[in-house]
């Protein structure tokens, strides 16, 4: 088969862990006779260097038009003084919204290999845990109305979050259908106690529930949630959240699996065209050092295949390959851990999976 892949490399390390992306998808491609075609788009701070905004046209346009999206990170010290229309972030929120992509699938699991890089006492890693935040991710306070004004104290800032019934509706379908492929529990994150957006999706959310009576839902506060990931995260199966909740949750899930760099996410809207991306930033303090880890990368271009285009044995291989290259103790910096290790850099990583394809 043949598809069109648009790679936005962005700042920092993206360029090098998209390029080991690459590299594995390119083997793949001969192995399982693939065609992947890459066409390069800027945006972030390199489009703001290069054209003056961080989402050209072209940028969008040319997403729109492939069949799925292999992002890096975008963002650094360097933009970060600029208003907030024009920094390198509204390049992510403004792609993830032109192409309508409003679920946001983060999976977290213990590799056991790496239970030394894991912040969690031994006794709690042992029971594992293999979760998925399901994050909505095109609603909520990232998108609401905000601004400055005049206020009862002097000059005052303002953000809004807004759901609506028909995103928390559409958010909850995919929760429970990926809980009908999983262990078919549900957790449902909000702050009802408090927010009357929280109280709609709760609402919202059992209404659901009701057309799905295999699966368990359950609530929880947010704050709660927060503790209980690092209290007993093996209670976890499918958490589904607003967009704030899941991108704060989402790097609290990271760390106790060792390193937010193992983290891939898959982000879909309506049809196959996906926004494949690690959950990790742009790491400006290592960009450019052949340091980064880019299995979070190589992982989404994993989920990549088997997401938007139904290639599961192909995903399959990928994620098998960078299981036993973390088994056989090859590590990057960011999970040496207590292994002892001498960490591996960006390439020697991405060669070391290549070679267990
Ligand atoms: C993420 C990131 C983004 C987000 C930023 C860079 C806009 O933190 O993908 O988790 O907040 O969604
Ligand atoms: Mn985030």
């Amino acid at each position: 088969m043949e598809f069109n892949i648009a790679l936005v490399k962005g700042d920092g390390i993206g360029p090098e862990i998209v390029d080991s992306a690459v590299e594995v998808l390119e083997v793949i491609g001969k192995k399982y006779g693939h065609t992947f075609n890459f066409t390069p788009y800027l945006a972030g701070g390199c489009a703001i260097d290069a054209c003056g905004e961080p989402l050209p046209k072209e940028t969008v346009e040319g997403c729109k038009n492939s069949d799925s999206v292999l992002l890096g990170a975008v963002g650094g010290p360097k933009w970060d003084t600029l208003p907030g229309n024009i920094r390198p972030e509204k390049a992510l929120l403004g792609l993830r919204a032109a192409l309508g992509l409003f679920t946001n699938l983060r999976p977290a699991k213990i590799y056991p290999a790496l239970a030394g890089a894991c912040t969690l006492r031994p006794d709690i890693i042992e029971r594992g845990f293999d979760l998925v935040i399901v994050r909505e991710l095109t609603g909520g306070i990232y998108f609401g109305e905000r601004g400055r004004r005049e206020g009862k104290y002097g000059p005052e800032a303002y953000d809004t979050e807004a759901y609506s019934v028909m995103e928390i509706e559409r958010i909850a379908r995919v929760a429970f259908e990926t809980a009908m492929k999983r262990r078919k529990n549900v957790i449902s994150i909000d702050k009802a106690n408090v927010l009357e957006t929280s109280r709609l999706w709760r609402e919202t959310v059992h209404r659901i529930a009701a057309e799905y009576p295999e699966v368990e839902c359950t609530d929880m506060l947010v704050d709660n949630a927060a503790m209980q990931l690092v209290r007993d995260p093996s209670r976890f199966d499918v958490v589904v959240t607003s967009n704030m909740f899941g991108d704060i949750l989402s790097d609290e899930a990271s760390q106790i699996t060792g390193s937010i760099g193992l983290l891939a996410s898959s982000s879909l809207g309506s049809g196959k065209c996906g926004l494949y991306e690690p959950i990790h930033g742009s790491a400006p303090d290592i960009a450019g050092q052949n340091k980064a880890n880019p299995i979070a990368t190589i992982l989404s271009a994993a989920m990549m295949l088997r997401y938007s285009f139904g290639l599961t044995e192909e995903a399959d291989a990928i994620e098998k390959a960078v299981n036993e290259t973390l088994e056989a103790g090859v590590r990057t910096a960011d999970i040496v851990g207590d292994s002892g290790a001498t960490p591996v850099t960006c390439t020697g990583m991405t060669a070391e999976i290549i070679s267990r394809l």
